[in-house]
């Protein structure tokens, strides 16, 4: 009987782990409540496996079974690492703890668990296997499946399929920073706004997509946005003079690609700053880097003596290479980056941007 649990709750973590990874399909709120189930069934492996603890420190153990100590001693950590930041990022069950973690730390945590889950795993069945070579390449295998699923399949799943409709004025509108100086402007750019043909929904296909109370939004154009409610201060959107990228996510990819290693400069509508001490330049990273457009601004302004915020968004990739990028481009100016915001967190990221404005 107590074996039969103790299948059945293993079975559920690895199906709960799995539908964990693919959550753009279930939603938030769902996401959270399976975590906490994937925590119960842990409780009940821990408690019906309690024998390992208690053999944790015998000696004279194989080498097979000093590898499964370890395994299991860093798939314990990096379930309790993520445990914590699952609180920080939660918005649902622990909204209070909001902030507190990092969902970066908590993708590549999960990834970690996922991945050392299917070792651990391997490890424990590995003794009952009759083909032992066979059994070591399906565990090699399936780590490699495990932790490719977390670095790579997720955010472009992120990227590719998933539709989030907000409501503009719950994430845009709140409390106001207190800029200490001459106001900056806000310079932003947003693929949706340099498309071919209106940013009409119905041509947009295979991005991800923010509704804002059902109209097709940028990301970069909605942080402005919250910035500009913060700051109470004027903003200017980087658009293309002559013709915008296609509707097509994949198609706007090759053309990026290609424009960034022939180092091009598409022609965008003049945006003057010299009436500002400062700017606040938001943007989404492409290709590790900034799009052409952006450079495009930079270079036909100068910048010298003025300071440079820096807001990126990604899929992925922090800062890439930008801030140097974005440094080569205004050797005279102070650059500062402020935040790097993964795409998934821009909907809910007002209060965090907050937090790092009044730090500067
Ligand atoms: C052409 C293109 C290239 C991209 N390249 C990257 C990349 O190299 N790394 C990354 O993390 N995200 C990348 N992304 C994802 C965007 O940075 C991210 O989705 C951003 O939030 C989009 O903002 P927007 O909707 O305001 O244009 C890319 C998106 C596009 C359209």
């Amino acid at each position: 009987m107590k074996k039969k649990i103790g299948r059945i709750a293993d079975i559920f973590m690895y199906g709960i782990l799995l539908i964990q990874m693919l959550y753009v399909f279930v939603g938030n709120n769902v996401h959270e409540i399976l975590g906490i189930a994937f925590f119960a069934c842990m409780i009940v492996h821990i408690i019906i496996k309690g024998w390992w603890f208690r053999s944790l420190f015998k000696k004279g153990k194989p080498y097979s079974r000093k590898l499964f100590d370890v395994v299991t001693c860093l798939l314990f950590l990096s379930i309790f690492i993520l445990m914590f930041s699952s609180m920080g990022v939660s918005r649902f069950i622990f909204p209070r703890f909001h902030l507190m973690g990092s969902s970066d730390l908590h993708r590549y945590m999960a990834t970690a668990v996922l991945t050392l889950g299917v070792l651990h795993g391997g490890l424990a069945g590995i003794r009952r296997a009759k083909n032992k070579r066979m059994a070591r390449i399906l565990i090699f295998l399936g780590c490699a499946a495990a932790f490719s699923l977390g670095i790579f399949a997720v955010p472009y799943l992120n990227r590719h399929l998933k539709k989030v409709d907000i409501s503009y004025s719950d994430k845009v509108h709140g409390d106001k920073v207190d800029w200490k100086g001459s106001k900056p402007l806000i310079v932003y750019f947003t693929w949706p706004e340099n498309m071919e043909s209106d940013p009409d929904l119905d041509a947009v296909s295979s991005a991800s997509l923010l509704l804002a109370d059902g109209e097709l939004m940028g990301s970069n154009r909605l942080i402005a946005d919250m910035v500009c409610d913060m700051l109470d201060c004027e903003s200017e959107s980087i658009t293309l003079a002559g013709s915008r990228y296609p509707s097509s996510y994949n198609a706007t990819v090759g053309i990026a690609g290609e424009e960034l290693r022939s180092k091009a400069r598409p022609e965008t509508n003049p945006i003057d700053i010299k009436d500002y001490d400062s700017t606040i330049l938001i943007y989404p990273l492409w290709w590790g880097s900034i799009p052409m457009p952006v450079a495009t601004f930079l270079e036909q302004n100068d910048f010298s003596g003025k300071t440079v915020y820096l807001i990126a968004t990604q899929g992925s990739s922090g800062y890439g290479s930008t801030v140097s990028d974005i440094e080569a481009l205004c050797p005279n100016a102070t650059i500062i980056p402020v935040m790097s915001i993964y795409c998934e967190d821009i909907p809910d990221s007002r209060e965090e941007l907050m937090t790092a404005i009044n730090g500067l």
